[in-house]
């Protein structure tokens, strides 16, 4: 562990805006900065840095944080990552032994790795054999270098090299560029075509090599070390993100599918290197396009893939569509035979995701048979439950029940989180569940008693605000516990708990706790300045203890109708049981929290 004091340390010597100047064009507006948003495609900017708040927010996709979180989300760090990277910025020392070791052995396989990737580059051009097989393969010059295609000979060599570099026997083995055997040390890839695997910032951290011939094992790959994890990474990331403007990325299964086509000119392409994209990958993706075409084999792993990988894409709220082509297995086999205007063709006409699910799922069975018609709608609407969005929600339902021919009753029961949200309407009902109205407001009540609190933090109202919280809190018998968000809740009691202890910087401390929790600090940020119509204007303090009076009394009502509902059962059991001495208690307690209710014509309690 890195000590807090340490993370502060570093967080006080990097101010976000020097930090994220670093990667974007920022433009003083106001007190803020704003710049082209680095996590979705835009025109407009509307990436806000705050150099007062020392934090970050994006009003177009929500982005949102500290320093920390930027880099986290920028660069694929880890929190720790992201402190060691600032403390080096910044000259300070880390004095985590832990992650420095950790840290020291993955630098160590990165530089392997990029000498490794010299040598083979270097005997690639040596070799007739390998560039006649490039050649042969459609990859032309500029291609080979940007994918850094190379060659391991026959005889090994690598081993040499790198001892000879200073590279010890426990090096090479860690980074599985070497093996041993009887006779000592020996290379891994020999008389291969080699495709280098890097991450998005350009460093080599694995390798593929391939027969010459149709032998068998066709490619051997790099084990996965503590710099590469396959399920986490994207073949061809490295350059398809610099070429995805347009918001679109499309995602091939092979080595050559991607080199293929990229060197046709479809230069936003990737590879999952083989059929199983994993959520991570599709996370990874969403971070550089907001739509993805799967290309994969037309064999049946290549198919099920795909709907893997578009299930996981569905997942991320990425817009997914899936290619479709005959005659051929492959997109580097279908550039061969059809050329590039073809396949740019195909992947015109490549079908939307959820169609091509559903069509693939009525394939898999007699979808007469309503028990396994049932099985595909179960299936799809887990799915379905996945999405973030009640729009893209919405007409997947409608997709698959036009598509299925069931009633949206008989769909309701199948599609329950969603169908009370987003099921359309009869026609000329405007029907709102009360159930989901109330707990909109109850959430909406609680959180704005939060976005209030943090907003007054470090102003000069600071004190008279969160004292008159604590007493409207008390007065009416409240405790943060009583939540039911406990998130709020857990950030309320921090407040108060910094409040109580005389903290002055409370805003500071709180970001500290949760430095390394990128949801929640993400959230705060979003209070501290995303656009919220409850928002107590500056200096406004009144307004603000009325509004945060009425949503105490709003969370108050609400505990109180779920114990009046309680009551009143147990007021029917006791007069079963004729105990009248208990069904007296009771009648005076249901007095009670009815008076309560009343205090502002707040019975909102349906008679039944
Ligand atoms: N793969 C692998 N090991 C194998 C076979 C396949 O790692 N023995 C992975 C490779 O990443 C490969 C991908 O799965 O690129 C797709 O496999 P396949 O379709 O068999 O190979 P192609 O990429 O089409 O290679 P080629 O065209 O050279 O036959
Ligand atoms: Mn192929």
């Amino acid at each position: 562990m890195i000590s807090p004091d340490k993370i502060e340390q570093v967080k006080n010597a990097s101010d976000i805006v020097e930090v994220i100047g670093g990667y974007l064009t920022l433009k003083k507006a106001g007190a803020n900065y704003k710049a082209n948003c680095p996590f979705h495609q835009e025109k407009t900017p509307s990436f806000v840095v705050s150099p007062e708040k020392q934090i970050y927010r994006c009003f177009g996709c929500g982005e949102g944080g500290n320093v920390f979180t930027f880099l986290q989300r920028l660069e694929n760090f880890s929190f720790v990552d992201s402190v060691k990277f600032l403390a080096k910025r910044a000259g300070i020392e880390v004095e985590d032994a832990r992650f420095s070791v950790n840290s020291g052995e993955k630098d160590k396989l990165i530089s392997a790795n990029k000498e490794a990737l010299e040598y083979y580059r270097e005997m690639f051009l040596k070799s007739e054999k390998a560039k006649a097989y490039a050649a042969g393969r459609l990859i032309d010059d500029a291609t080979a270098e940007d994918f850094k295609v190379g060659y391991s000979p026959h005889e090994g060599g690598l081993a040499a090299r790198l001892k000879e570099k200073g590279y010890t026997e426990d090096d090479m083995l860690k980074s599985w560029l070497a093996a041993k055997g009887n006779y000592g040390l020996y290379d891994v890839f020999r008389d291969r075509f080699m495709f280098p695997i890097f991450n998005i910032y350009g460093d080599v951290i694995a390798f593929g090599g391939r027969v010459f011939d149709d032998s068998n094992p066709k490619y051997i790959n790099s084990r996965e070390t503590s710099v590469y994890t396959k399920g986490r990474n994207l073949y061809n990331l490295n350059n398809a993100r610099k070429h995805a403007s347009s918001g679109e990325i499309i995602i091939v299964e092979g080595y050559m599918d991607c080199i293929t086509v990229y060197a046709a000119g479809i230069k936003n392409t990737v590879a999952t290197l083989g059929t199983a994209m994993t959520q991570d990958q599709a996370k990874l993706l969403k971070r550089y396009a907001e739509r993805a075409v799967i290309m994969y084999d037309m064999d049946d792993a290549g198919r099920q893939g795909a709907i893997r990988a578009g299930d996981n894409l569905f997942a991320e709220g990425v817009d997914a569509c899936v290619v479709s082509f005959d005659g051929v297995k492959d997109p580097d086999d279908y550039i061969k035979k059809n050329g590039v205007a073809a396949l740019s063709e195909r992947i015109k006409a490549a079908a939307p995701f959820m169609e091509y699910r559903i069509e693939w799922m009525k394939k898999q069975g007699d979808i007469r048979n309503p028990y396994y018609k049932e099985k595909v709608i179960k299936e799809l609407a887990g799915l379905v439950e996945k999405s973030s969005s009640a729009v893209v929600a919405e007409s997947a339902i409608k997709l698959i029940t036009d598509k299925l021919q069931i009633s949206r009753e008989t769909a309701s029961a199948y599609f329950r989180a969603q169908a009370r949200a987003v099921m359309p309407d009869e026609p000329g009902h405007n029907f709102e569940d009360p159930l989901a109205m109330k707990n909109k407001g109850i959430d909406s009540a609680e959180r704005t008693i939060l976005l209030t609190a943090l907003g007054y933090l470090g102003t000069e109202d600071q004190d008279v605000v969160l004292r008159h919280i604590a007493e409207l809190r008390e007065n009416l018998g409240l405790k943060y516990g009583d939540f039911r968000n406990t998130i709020y809740s857990e950030v309320m009691e921090k407040v108060k708990g910094y409040f109580r202890a005389g903290e002055k910087e409370i805003l500071a401390k709180i970001e500290m706790d949760y430095v390394d929790n990128t949801e929640v600090s993400s959230m705060i940020s979003e209070m501290l300045v995303g656009n919220h119509d409850n928002r107590p204007k500056k200096g406004h303090v009144a307004d603000a203890i009325q509004i945060v009076s009425d949503c105490f009394f709003t969370i108050l009502q609400d505990k109180t109708n779920e114990k009046l509902q309680e009551i009143k059962a147990q007021i029917i059991e006791a007069e079963s049981s004729r105990d009248t001495a208990k069904q007296m208690e009771l009648i005076k307690e249901k007095a009670r929290l009815d008076k309560i209710l009343d205090q502002r014509g707040g019975n909102i309690e349906q008679e039944s």
